[in-house]
């Protein structure tokens, strides 16, 4: 039985201290909570987010990294240096870096391969536009993401692996895929990694859905046989509203 995996995508919001705010309250609705949960936050406020989740059952996650270990990349955050601070998962390859920061498949690949390598947990996404969707290429696009961010992986790499499949246009938009549609696309993710990989490692992977997940429709999508849970933007910024897709049963 695979595990539901709820994860918090804050992008570029909240203050160290709303943070530490965020974290006192949520900790406490969320206590008795089966499933594993991730707050994605900024880079700055990964510290505060660390030091307030000690004793609670949060898990930290960063949103980016870079792939090297270290050197003249200015601006940017190592793999190492995320581990050496405790955060355990990190977000790589979002729609929203593919699209304004051109993160393109090969980078997604190589930002895997060094998340894995520094003993980060990657939450790789992938996902179609609507346009894409439309031309009736969806599963034919997300077949080849999911081929090109896990190339070079063996398949010990892949117990460490989260995939979020995010159709672009349900992002932020308040257009959720259908839970049927959601999770027959995350059914052909499975079957594209068993290719790969073979049935046990396509029967262990955890693949969340993602895009506007509430706590009105994360019930119905995270009951979904192939369906493990999700990664949550907009929702993942009010407490009382994330508790309650965290706690789900
Ligand atoms: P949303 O974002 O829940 O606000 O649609 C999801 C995401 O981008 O990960």
């Amino acid at each position: 039985m695979r595990k539901k995996v709820i994860a918090g995508n804050w992008k570029m919001n909240m203050l160290p201290n709303e943070t530490i705010n965020f974290i006192d309250e949520f900790s406490k609705l969320v206590k008795n909570s089966e499933n594993e949960i991730i707050l994605c936050v900024p880079f700055i406020d990964l510290f505060y987010a660390l030091l307030h989740v000690q004793g609670t059952n949060i898990k930290i996650g960063a949103q980016n990294m870079h792939w090297e270990e270290k050197g003249a990349f200015t601006g940017e955050v190592s793999g190492n240096m995320l581990k050496s601070i405790g955060v355990e998962y990190v977000i790589i390859g979002h729609s929203e870096r593919r699209a304004y920061f051109g993160e393109t498949d090969e980078i997604v690949n190589k930002k895997i391969k060094s998340a894995l390598k520094y003993g980060l947990k990657p939450i790789v996404c992938i996902g179609e536009t609507l346009e894409q969707r439309e031309d009736g290429k969806a599963v034919e696009i997300i077949k080849a993401q999911i081929q090109f961010a896990l190339k070079d992986l063996d398949k010990k790499m892949m117990d460490d692996v989260i995939i979020a499949y995010e159709p672009i246009w349900a992002i932020g938009t308040g257009k959720t895929a259908t839970s049927e549609d959601a999770n027959n696309t995350i059914k052909a993710i499975r079957e594209e990694i068993s290719k790969i990989y073979g049935q046990n490692v396509a029967q262990r992977v955890i693949i969340q859905y993602g895009g506007s997940v509430k706590s009105t429709n994360s019930h119905e999508l995270f009951s979904m046989s192939d369906i493990d849970g999700g990664l949550v933007g907009g929702a993942s910024l009010n407490a009382e509203e994330f508790s309650k897709i965290a706690n789900y049963k």
